[in-house]
């Protein structure tokens, strides 16, 4: 079976109703990340922190996946499916895929200031000052915040290099070391990306640009795809 990764970031979750982070209206036109998501801010006002996460997290349990999430479920029966996501959300895993890594944490889940390894999951949307965990430190949100390693990039950078097929979807390839993913791609792996805005990202080998929203251009990937590997 061939195999394709999935580089996914805000774009594939805006049609489900989150707003995504550098467009017009954006989260970072209405917030400041200095002021929300550095270990600074953290440092600074946890309340504000926490506050700031748990309307994230409130959003996330009330929206649902869209087309382009579901969609990419099907080439699971195909392909060996990797999907590789900025987004702290969970819909790529509600809407079915198995293979997920996030690579700048899970919202629905919080994390030990003391020891990172223990992560739980939150219960509800509230996470609050004086929710401690095992060893009675505070728990922060499980987020990877500016300024912070990315460990899960080691992982992520194997499963790029293996890709016979690598698609991106919706996201700015603004933050590093995610936007550098793609530079670990096989020079002959077909390129996929999506996206209604035109990125800087024209010296890449065999890239198709398609530029559309997820909700529509994803499901005509998706069987265009299973189509030429059917043949
Ligand atoms: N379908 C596809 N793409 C879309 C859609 C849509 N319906 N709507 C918007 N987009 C595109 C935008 O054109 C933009 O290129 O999604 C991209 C969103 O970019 P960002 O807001 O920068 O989000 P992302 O790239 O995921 O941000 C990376 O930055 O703040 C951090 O940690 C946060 O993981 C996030 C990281």
């Amino acid at each position: 079976m061939k195999r394709i990764v999935i580089l996914t970031g805000a774009g594939i979750s805006a049609e489900s109703g989150i707003k995504t982070f550098r467009d017009a209206d954006g989260l970072w036109e209405n917030y400041k990340i200095e002021d929300v998501a550095t270990p600074e801010a953290w440092y600074k006002n946890q309340l504000l922190v926490l506050e700031f996460y748990n309307q994230r997290r409130k959003q996330v349990l009330e929206v649902k996946p869209n087309k382009a999430h579901t969609s990419i479920v099907a080439l699971e029966d195909k392909f060996i499916v990797n999907i590789i996501t900025q987004n702290i959300d969970d819909l790529h895993e509600r809407a079915g895929s198995k293979n997920v890594l996030h690579l700048h944490g899970e919202i629905l889940k919080s994390r030990s200031t003391k020891n990172p390894k223990l992560i739980y999951p939150i219960k509800g949307w509230e996470l609050k000052l004086g929710d401690v965990c095992e060893l009675g430190s505070q728990l922060r949100p499980n987020i990877v915040w500016f300024g912070e390693q990315v460990p899960e990039i080691e992982n992520a950078i194997p499963i790029v290099q293996r890709a016979d097929i690598i698609i991106v979807i919706g996201t700015s390839l603004l933050v590093y070391p995610a936007a550098g993913l793609i530079m670990y791609a096989n020079n002959s792996a077909k390129k996929y990306l999506i996206d209604p805005v035109s990125l800087p990202f024209d010296e890449i080998s065999n890239l198709r640009i398609i530029r559309d929203t997820a909700g529509k251009a994803v499901p005509h990937l998706v069987n265009e795809l299973i189509m030429e590997n059917d043949k």
